[in-house]
């Protein structure tokens, strides 16, 4: 047994053998059959009653109430666990508030800079024809491509073109649809607190430097939703799908994926990618997933092969606070919607 205080487990050691044994003969027995082994730095100058005391904080009242705070009390009495407490709130999921809204168009990843008209035009038309009362956009609407840390090998347009350009695609969907709009921050748009954190973290809470006001979604019927918060649209959860964490690889079925992260009815953008997956529980409750495609070129600059993406956007009608069904379309490169 080394000396690197050891007293407690010393102690311990001969509580176990003698529980019952009066606590002063205990201390004068452990103290006589250990003088060499007793870790002198951490006594008190009688090392009898030094032992006495812990023995009595370890089986007395007296300390009752630390060995109820951590159960492996005894193991780590000596070296001391740390209290951790932090201060992260627990973030409630946001509400699409159901009957208010009752049929929702779920489209993400434009990625401005690389967003393309047919997609874009395909999914308005095909929302003005079925009728929607609200459009939750999920997330990489904007690529923030002249705020990200990737090389930047294309010419730049300015952070303001995609700002301007951001703000015309919101009037643009609320002229045409006549609708709510709901804006989920994605991975892109997080490029902006990002790149305040690292270089000028002083600004990060500056009311003007806020996506949401640089936007002036205040002018616009548009809620944001930031700090990677769950969505819930009736029975559905919705999330971008970087929240996740993880790797880089893209699932092959990123419904499935998602579904398992999620234990529950789920839909995320992000992967670029129509998906569906669904499994019942003992019960025989069914929980669904899906993955939704993107309003985005297929074939940027940056990644021009084998991405395997598609376009798509979905549409969700709310029965009632439980009870969904979801249409998960695709697009061709030109817009039409099968
Ligand atoms: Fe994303």
């Amino acid at each position: 047994m080394t000396k690197i205080n050891k007293n407690s487990e010393l102690i311990i050691e001969y509580l176990t053998q003698y529980p019952k044994m009066q606590k002063k003969t205990l201390a004068k027995i452990i103290y006589e059959q250990n003088k060499k082994l007793i870790d002198k730095s951490t006594t008190e100058k009688d090392p009898v009653e030094y032992i006495r005391k812990r023995i009595m904080a370890m089986t007395g009242n007296a300390g009752k109430e630390k060995r109820q705070y951590n159960s492996v009390y005894k193991k780590f009495y000596d070296y001391g666990v740390p209290d951790y407490e932090n201060d992260y709130e627990q973030i409630t999921p946001f509400r699409i508030e159901v009957p208010a809204y009752k049929r929702l168009l779920v489209a993400g990843d434009f990625h401005l800079y690389y967003s393309k008209r047919e997609l874009l035009e395909g999914m308005l038309t095909w929302a003005l024809e079925h009728g929607v009362d609200s459009v939750l956009l999920n997330g990489d609407i904007m690529d923030c491509y002249d705020i990200s840390f990737f090389a930047r090998t294309q010419d730049s347009k300015g952070f303001q073109y995609e700002l301007d350009e951001t703000k015309r695609i919101i009037e643009l969907i609320q002229k045409t649809l006549d609708c709510k709009i709901f804006y989920k921050e994605g991975n892109h748009e997080e490029r902006l607190p990002v790149i305040f954190a690292r270089k000028i973290p002083e600004l990060i809470k500056v009311y003007g430097m806020q996506l949401e006001n640089l936007l002036e979604l205040q002018n616009f019927n548009c809620d944001y939703i930031k700090d990677r918060r769950l969505v819930r649209f009736s029975g559905l959860n919705i999330l971008h799908g970087h929240e996740f964490g993880g790797g880089v690889a893209v699932p092959v079925n990123p419904a499935r994926t998602a579904l398992l992260k999620v234990n529950d009815n789920v839909m995320v953008s992000h992967y670029h990618k129509s998906s569906q997956d669904s499994y019942s529980d003992i019960d025989g409750n069914i929980k669904g997933a899906w993955s939704v495609g993107c309003l985005c070129d297929l074939r940027p600059h940056y990644r021009p092969y084998g991405n395997k993406w598609n376009a798509g956007f979905a549409f969700v009608k709310a029965e009632n606070q439980k009870v969904f069904r979801v249409t998960n379309l695709q697009m061709s490169e030109t817009g039409e919607v099968y």
